[in-house]
């Protein structure tokens, strides 16, 4: 019955495999990674023809070396790093690559490795970070240093309010000081992760423009940060186009010199859709499925904030059932590793069965740990088209009529 499971350890699918239930035949024991290039390939052209102004990739949302090639020789050139391994990570995988350290609160020695291996960005919250940039490259006359004002969270699914962010009261003397002390200053925010109407950005730049004025310095850069949705059940968020108007109109009105520029860090966007799971259900209790990944694997979002993410039973004939809905249990032996849901399966699904949970590029397999001997998963590469997709033809609408069907 597992005669045909070491095929599993291939990067790219067996010959023959065209889509998951290809997969489920071989009767994999752990849960397969499905990687979707041509859907990551997608974003990024999307991003780069219809984003007025540049766009970096924020490396957390999924650091894997496949996607960062896909998405620099889709024409992705800016990489938006928080750590120090990301930024060792980036300069051997793509040493052209040009790496803005967004991070406002770093270590030192960190700031001086990454100067030293090229990086000339980095972001700040507070007159002590700046001062450690100073200190850590010796007074560099060349950098380009983005000052983070704390914006509202309000309408995103995952606040990133309360971390970062200098209060607007605090930002006239921290522009002034990093103005003196950059070769290009810029001004970035964050709204928080999966934001759900472009007004967040909008509410953002009033906050931008206030500070510019009070300051009274020139700001070359304007960077809005990540936070653009993907799609998953119960999230369908408008189409992405009418974000970056919303973006352009503000940025366009700021008192900001003609040649500034407009920068954004998208990290789920770019990648939400070039992976989804295949895990396989070892035992059913009533609607609560154990399946074989879980909170210390792809599925932590699941498991900790209650995301919810879109399943499809992967079988070789449709199930007649009716459609119920599961919590589902991880492989650990932990009861926090429980995944609420609801996720919506026919009724009949059971042990042996594989299930296919979608959009899970962004967030997911970052998060994957090896806790309790489990973690260990086959990657395979698949040219159907993700579970759902905000870059379809007319991408918002096919997004909308997936999401009715999840
Ligand atoms: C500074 C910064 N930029 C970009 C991102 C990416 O955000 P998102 O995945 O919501 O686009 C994050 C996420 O935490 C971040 O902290």
């Amino acid at each position: 019955m597992h005669k045909h499971h070491s095929a599993l350890g291939l990067a790219t699918a067996p010959f023959g495999i065209a889509c998951a239930a290809d997969i489920a035949k071989l009767n994999p024991v752990q849960p397969v990674t499905l990687i979707r290039p041509h859907a990551a390939r997608r974003a990024a052209r999307f991003f780069i023809e219809r984003f007025p102004g540049r766009s970096l990739y924020a490396v957390k949302a999924n650091p894997s070396p496949d996607l960062l090639r896909i998405l620099w020789d889709s024409g992705i050139t800016h990489y938006d790093v928080a750590s120090i391994a990301e930024v060792r990570l980036v300069a051997d995988i793509l040493p052209e690559a040009v790496q803005c350290f967004m991070h406002p609160v770093k270590a030192e020695e960190v700031i001086a490795e990454a100067y030293a291996l090229g990086v000339r960005t980095f972001s700040l919250d507070t007159m002590e970070e700046l001062e450690k940039i100073m200190r850590a490259t010796g007074g560099a006359q060349d950098l380009n240093l983005c000052v983070r004002i704390r914006v509202s969270s309000d309408h995103a699914k995952l606040s990133l309010a309360g971390k970062f962010g200098a209060e607007p009261e605090e930002m006239k003397a921290l522009l002034m000081a990093a103005r003196q002390a950059s070769d290009a200053l810029g001004i970035c925010f964050h709204v928080g992760s999966q934001a759900m109407t472009p007004a967040a950005y909008s509410e953002a730049m009033e906050r931008v423009r206030a500070a510019i004025v009070e300051a009274a310095v020139t700001v070359d850069i304007v960077d809005v940060g990540g936070g653009f949705p993907s799609v998953y059940p119960g999230m369908e968020p408008p189409p992405l186009e009418t974000y970056f108007e919303v973006i352009h109109r503000a940025f366009e009105s700021l008192p900001i010199s003609y040649s500034a520029e407009l920068w954004c860090e998208p990290g789920r966007a770019l990648c939400a859709e070039y992976a989804s799971l295949l895990v396989r259900v070892e035992k059913r209790r009533g609607d609560q499925l154990y399946i074989n990944d879980g909170a210390y694997g792809a599925l932590f979002d699941a498991a900790h904030i209650g995301w919810r993410f879109p399943v499809k039973l992967v079988r070789d004939e449709d199930s007649n059932a009716r459609d119920m809905a599961f919590s589902f249990y991880g492989p650990t032996c932990d009861d926090l590793d429980h995944m609420a849901g609801p996720f919506h399966l026919p009724a009949d699904v059971g042990p042996g069965d594989y299930v296919e949970i979608g959009m899970l590029g962004a967030y997911g397999c970052a998060m994957r740990t090896g806790f309790n001997g489990f973690g260990t998963v086959a990657r395979v590469e698949m040219t159907d088209e993700p579970m759902a997709t905000l870059y379809g033809e007319d991408a918002g609408e096919d997004a909308r009529n997936n999401v009715v069907k999840l």
